[in-house]
């Protein structure tokens, strides 16, 4: 599969603590180190197999800057004293914490981050 185009219907799996988790994809659909996205509704998600530290993360992938569906196909990083993990826009380089949605080199700007779970091999994204 493209993770570049990674596009799927997402349907809803488990409930829990007043979320719903979808299943986003399978583990092997995400390369490592790197993203997809994946649609729920009509709200596209960037899913990333940060597999460097051993953790997925998910944003929208809409990059609030230009309003470009584009943080799946950002580079994926870490910063500062903390580690911080990160996407960095590929358009023009606005840097995002993939923990608090945080624009790292912008203030006014900010994205949405969604929990992520993987359990045997599939991977849920919750929503509230
Ligand atoms: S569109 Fe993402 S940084 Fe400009």
């Amino acid at each position: 599969m493209d993770n570049d185009n990674l596009l799927q219907t997402i349907r809803p799996a488990l409930s829990e603590d007043n979320k719903y988790w979808f299943l986003a994809c399978n583990v092997n659909d995400v390369s490592e180190n790197g993203g997809a996205c994946v649609k729920y509704k009509n709200e596209q998600i960037a899913i990333f197999n940060f597999s460097r530290r051993g953790q997925w993360y998910a944003t929208q992938n809409l990059c609030p800057h230009k309003q470009q569906m584009a943080l799946s196909r950002g580079m994926i990083g870490s910063t500062g004293e903390a580690c911080e993990p990160k996407v960095a826009c590929p358009f023009h380089k606005k840097t995002f914490s993939l923990i608090t949605g945080e624009c790292i080199n912008d203030d006014e700007c900010s994205i949405k981050t969604y929990p992520v779970k993987v359990e045997n091999g599939k991977v849920y994204i919750g929503v509230s």
